[in-house]
């Protein structure tokens, strides 16, 4: 059985102090639940929240890294930056950093490589625009994006990650992806870890859905049974959040 995941992804919102409240008034609220819960933080707020998240089932992420140890790369943090102070996951390819920072399939190759030697647990995005999705190649595209970031990744290190499917029309949108497109290509995505790997590793790795998830729609997308929870940007940053551990959790 899959332990379902809530995973909220601040982007660059909240100060470290914002951050500390947050996390302080969800401890009480997720406490004890059956699922995951894994805030991913922006970089300056990592210490912080970790320092909150103390004695609780919260568990600490970032949502980027370069995959270099150190060196000239100016504005950069590595994985073993990320590692020193007691990061669990890191956010690998989202289409943010795909479409605003230009990441390719080769450098998302190249982090999440790096994240699995380091033994943090990569969250890598992927997903269609709304153009690919109207030219009706979403499916092509997405088996393309999993297939290349996954390039040398060994089927025992394939289970210990988690990719997330991120349409990219769903994300701030507000349009969520109806429970059948989302379950829909989730299930694609299993499916091509199966022709990838084996039927094994296809039945144990996590597949989140993300893209304006919210404590209404959670429920029913989590129950699909290719979708092992969510990815979750706006709807994370509230004490709400913790609704949606608890839809997470009554599935689990
Ligand atoms: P959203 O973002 O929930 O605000 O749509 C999701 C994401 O980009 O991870």
């Amino acid at each position: 059985m899959r332990r379902k995941i809530a995973a909220g992804n601040w982007k660059m919102n909240m100060t470290p102090a914002e951050a500390e409240a947050l996390i302080t008034g969800l401890k009480p609220e997720v406490e004890g639940a059956g699922s995951e819960v894994i805030c991913c933080v922006p970089a300056i707020d990592i210490e912080r929240a970790l320092k909150a998240a103390e004695g609780s089932n919260i568990q600490i992420g970032a949502q980027n890294m370069f995959y270099e140890a150190k060196g000239a790369y100016t504005g950069e943090i590595s994985g073993e930056m990320l590692l020193s102070v007691g990061v669990s996951h890191v956010i690998i390819g989202h289409s943010e950093r795909r479409g605003i920072f230009g990441e390719t399939d080769e450098d998302i190759n190249k982090k999440l490589k790096k994240a699995i030697s380091l033994g943090l647990t990569p969250i890598v995005c992927c997903g269609e625009s709304l153009e690919q999705r109207e030219k009706g190649i979403t499916e092509e595209w997405v088996r393309m994006q999993v297939k290349e970031a996954l390039i040398g990744v060994s089927a025992e290190d394939v289970k210990r990650i988690i990719i997330a499917y991120e349409p990219i029309w769903a994300i701030g949108t507000g349009k969520t992806a109806t429970t059948s497109e989302a379950e829909e290509v989730c299930g694609l995505i299993r499916e091509c870890i199966a022709a990838l790997y084996d039927q094994e590793t296809a039945d144990e790795i996590r597949i989140l859905y993300g893209g304006s998830v919210n404590e209404k729609n959670a429920a029913e997308l989590f129950a699909m049974p290719d979708i092992d929870g969510g990815l979750v940007g706006g709807a994370s940053l509230k004490l709400s959040f913790a609704e949606i551990v608890k839809a997470a959790d009554k599935i689990s």
